[in-house]
């Protein structure tokens, strides 16, 4: 029987990576793991004993389709304290991961044949998604003149040169983790805004943040929550922040005209988010729940500094700035090896996993490769000198 040529989105090559570390370590090789995009930690102890309570004495059944009242008032409240933003309870809609979001903002916001513009290098699944959709993507060659983010002039050549209906940006950004400066989110939004393109912003590293390059008042930190009525879609999620990836819990905060189009999508395409995961989510918006997570960062913080720290002993000259997020993306060309072939070696020869940049960008990524330093900081330092031993019998 037929399958759909919408369904042959290329598979990631990071999961042949995880497959093959899991497969030494199970027969018994010492394997470190920094591929994996995700916190080491889990849920703040605050948001799990919730969960317990809810367990035993809570109501689980379906929800409201965009979430229930008290989790879509915690998030609005959440963009006052960090960033002086108010944002109307009734804009938020709670969804299964950002990944949830994603599909949801992408269905109400285009059509099939509309052309959307992204980065390269990006996170892969924007672009899977909405080809998936029948969407165009257009790709913008984003390089370390403009710290890997898209530009105007970019959006204005895409536009004239086909006509542009939405953009995505991820600030911090996987697998860069670089940062859009505020000035320019604000250029970029208007832009957008002026030509009734889409912006949809991927937020869903904010809070993991190194301090290096924009002022940490809240009205500098870059949402594009400021410009919701301008049109623009914020994503994000408890994955990465708040450490809890596997509770599928993300959300949108939504112009006024897509928020009847995302809650009708949402019921039909999964009736509600999962019960528990939004009610034991409120905790996360605790003095207990951004402490917990804090330390997380704080913990990140001292694996960067690690890995830049030897930059020179890995051999890693071109390295994306990393702002934000877990992740160092370093181009290893120099070692003469095509960055598939050289995170193979890497885990057959010294059980470091590590994800080669060809899932991020389809045309340079044989050039680079990503580490995670989400894993313990034990982890991330023996890492670090097992990759510096090996690239010496290189
Ligand atoms: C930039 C970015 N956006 C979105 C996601 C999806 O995360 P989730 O669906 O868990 O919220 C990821 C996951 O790694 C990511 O790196």
């Amino acid at each position: 029987m037929k399958v759909s040529r919408r369904s042959h989105v290329p598979p990631f090559a990071v999961m042949e990576v995880l497959a093959e570390a899991n497969r030494l370590r199970d027969a018994g090789a010492s394997v470190l793991n920094l591929c994996a995009g995700e916190p080491s930690t889990g849920a703040s102890d605050v948001v799990r004993r919730r969960a317990i309570e809810l367990l035993e004495h809570g109501d689980l059944g379906y929800t409201e389709s965009l979430g229930v009242p008290a989790l879509r008032r915690a998030i609005a409240e959440h963009y006052d304290r960090w960033y002086g933003v108010e944002v109307d309870p009734a804009r938020v809609a709670v969804t299964t991961g950002s990944s949830g979001g994603f599909l949801l903002a992408f269905l109400a916001a285009f059509d099939v044949g509309d052309r959307v513009a992204l980065a390269r290098p990006g996170y892969p699944a924007y672009k899977n998604i909405l080809r998936a959709l029948g969407c165009e993507v257009v790709e913008l060659d984003c390089g370390p003149e403009t710290r890997y983010q898209p530009t105007v002039s970019q959006l204005m050549e895409a536009y004239y040169d086909g006509g542009l209906d939405g953009l995505v940006v991820a600030s911090p950004a996987n697998p860069t983790g670089t940062m859009i400066l505020p000035a320019e989110l604000d250029a970029v939004a208007s832009w957008c805004a002026d030509h009734d393109v889409r912006l949809v912003s991927d937020e869903i590293y904010h809070g993991i943040t190194y301090g290096d390059t924009a002022d940490d008042a809240p009205e500098a930190l870059p949402t594009a929550a400021r410009y919701v009525g301008e049109g623009a879609v914020v994503v994000n999620s408890f994955s990465k922040y708040w450490a809890m990836t596997g509770w599928r819990l993300g959300w949108l905060v939504l112009p006024d005209e897509l928020v009847g189009p995302v809650d009708a999508l949402a019921g039909n395409v999964a009736l509600s988010p999962p019960a528990l995961a939004q009610h034991a989510g409120v905790a996360a918006f605790s003095p207990e729940g951004y402490a917990a997570a804090a330390e997380n960062v704080a913990r990140y913080a001292a694996s960067r500094e690690l890995v830049l720290s030897r930059l020179d002993d890995l051999g890693w000259s071109r390295v994306a700035p990393a702002d934000g997020a877990f992740y160092v993306y370093a181009d290893v060309s120099g070692d003469r090896l095509d960055s598939v072939t050289w995170c193979e070696r890497l885990l057959a020869e010294a059980g470091v996993a590590l994800t080669p940049g060809t899932d991020f960008d389809g045309v340079r990524g044989g050039d680079w490769v990503r580490l995670s330093f989400a894993a313990a900081p034990a982890t991330v330092a023996e890492a670090v000198e097992r990759i510096v031993a090996w690239r010496r019998t290189l």
